[in-house]
């Protein structure tokens, strides 16, 4: 949950050595990656002509709700998608501070619920309505959407770690009086100062939620000898408040999909709701509403119309999975590489859910290519953020379903290349992170030859 973000209380974090380091990190993420695979791969990681095919076209695999639904849940099903996709103004809740004006726009990409679209809705959401924000460097017309936090207090003396929305309400017209100022995104860089994350899909996520904590605990278990043999590890994140495992996030940080609705609603949007119901930036003259903005509708029966908040919750529950693209002799041979080199000790194929009181979603082989646990990733992918459990340097096994369809990678959108996506899981540790738990698997990736590494390729973008 955003409140209890806190970036790694690390003794040499103000250093100026942790600021170089945090600035190759993070600032220049491809320098970072030329070095990777300098030290990895003796130069033979991309070297062998093997090409990420790039996204597959066609009808989205993704974005039809599981099938086996009552009618009823269909109707709540078909309500959320039309709130998910709506935009809110100041007047509906939008604001003070914001990323975006509604779910769908960052969760674009095949489909409503899914990722980054090739367009980035922030750069025109940026003067909506006569809004006077500058766009910040690291916002694009064909880059990745993005979020920002700060590991750290713009003056480096304090730990931080939330998300700084990118955008005012100021100068809109529905927010007349308002003037407060975009946080300083230029001066953060320069500090090395800032990180970012990029939407995650939801497609399945009900499915997510409803894989039991004694499965995920028995896979972890699983093939103990040949993960640890191969360096890997993992251990899942907990909730602080009931102790069990959390799912969702790129540190696997928050419970369940009704939390992230009320923190996304809340965060990305500005609108306050009955999960996080305070506004965020509450300087006087920027107040339009009362709160929360979203809530429970009062004036109906009490039978129908629930808020938003419940609405994007079960729009997102009864999201199918997505469906993988046609098979073919090069894809099947790519999926067993997948296996043979360590990939799926990280990347399980199929996780299967336990009992739903949704009889849809009981029972189903979910096949999210993920163990939902955390793992050390090393200072290459280290963001400096400490989530729950999770360190500056362990995210969640990125769930790989849907892959094919998804155009930017990597918690920061740092790659569109699935190769680079590959080789930025090896790097060997630092003083303050240890090495990578996939530079095993990625040694095996980097001597393979290049048919094989091909048929890996494109067995990920038929995902
Ligand atoms: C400005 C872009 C943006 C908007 C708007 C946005 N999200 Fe997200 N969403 C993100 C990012 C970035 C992440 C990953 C955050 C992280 O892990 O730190 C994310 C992650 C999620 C996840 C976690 C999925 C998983 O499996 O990890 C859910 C659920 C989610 N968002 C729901 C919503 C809902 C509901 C809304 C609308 C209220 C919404 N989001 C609006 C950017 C956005
Ligand atoms: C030690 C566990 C581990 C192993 C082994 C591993 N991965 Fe990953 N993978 C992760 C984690 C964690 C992430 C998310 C990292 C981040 O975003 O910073 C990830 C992300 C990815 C992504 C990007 C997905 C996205 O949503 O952006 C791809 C593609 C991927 N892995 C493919 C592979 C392949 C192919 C292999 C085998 C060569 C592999 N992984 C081995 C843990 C692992």
């Amino acid at each position: 949950m955003f409140h209890k973000s806190k970036a790694l209380p690390s003794a040499g974090a103000r250093s100026p050595l942790r600021c170089n380091r945090f600035v190759t990190a993070v600032t220049l993420p491809l320098l970072t990656f030329t070095l990777v695979v300098g030290m990895q791969g003796a130069g033979n990681g991309g070297g062998r002509g093997a090409k990420d095919p790039g996204v597959r076209g066609g009808t989205p695999g993704a974005g039809t709700p599981v099938s086996g639904l009552t009618a009823n849940q269909l109707a709540f099903f078909s309500a959320g998608i039309e709130s998910f996709e709506e935009q809110d103004t100041v007047t509906s809740g939008l604001g003070p501070r914001f990323n975006a004006e509604g779910c769908a726009q960052c969760h674009a990409q095949p489909a409503t619920g899914g990722t980054s679209p090739f367009v980035n809705p922030q750069v025109a959401v940026a003067n909506d309505q006569g809004a006077t924000n500058q766009v910040p460097s690291f916002i694009t017309l064909n880059g990745p959407v993005r979020e920002a936090r700060f590991p750290y207090t713009l003056d480096l003396k304090h730990i931080d770690g939330g998300v700084h929305a990118l955008f005012t309400v100021t100068g809109r017209t529905d927010a007349p009086g308002c003037n407060i100022s975009q946080d300083d995104f230029a001066k953060a860089a320069q500090e090395g100062d800032l990180i970012f994350r990029i939407p995650t899909p939801v497609f399945g996520s009900g499915l997510i939620e409803t894989i039991s904590d004694a499965t995920i605990l028995a896979n972890m278990n699983n093939n103990l000898s040949q993960k640890h043999n191969l360096g890997v590890f993992g251990r899942p994140n907990t909730s602080a408040n009931d102790g069990t495992i959390t799912r969702f996030g790129w540190k696997a940080q928050n419970k369940s999909l009704e939390v992230f609705s009320g923190e996304a609603y809340n965060v990305e949007v500005g609108v306050t709701n009955e999960l996080f119901n305070t506004e965020r930036d509450q300087t006087p003259g920027c107040q339009f509403n009362p709160t929360p903005e979203d809530s429970t509708n009062f004036d109906l029966d009490g039978t129908s119309l629930p808020s938003d908040l419940i609405r994007f919750t079960m729009f997102m529950r009864f999201l199918d999975q997505p469906q993988p693209g046609t098979s073919s002799p090069s894809t099947q041979h790519g999926s067993q590489v997948f296996s043979q080199i360590g990939c799926a000790l990280c990347h399980t194929p199929s996780l299967t859910t336990g009992l739903s009181s949704v009889a849809a979603l009981s029972n189903i082989p979910a096949n999210l290519y993920s163990d939902i646990l955390l793992h050390h990733m090393g200072p290459n992918l280290a963001d400096n953020v400490s989530q729950g459990v999770a360190g500056g340097d362990e995210f969640r096994t990125a769930p790989l379903w849907g892959l094919g369809q998804r155009i930017f990678f990597l918690h920061d959108g740092r790659t569109s290349d699935l190769v680079q996506a590959i080789q930025a899981h090896a790097s060997g540790g630092n003083r303050q992170y240890q090495s990578s738990e996939a530079n095993g698997a990625v040694n095996n990736y980097n001597k393979l030859s290049g048919g094989d590494q091909q048929d890996l390729l494109n067995f990920l973008r038929s995902l």
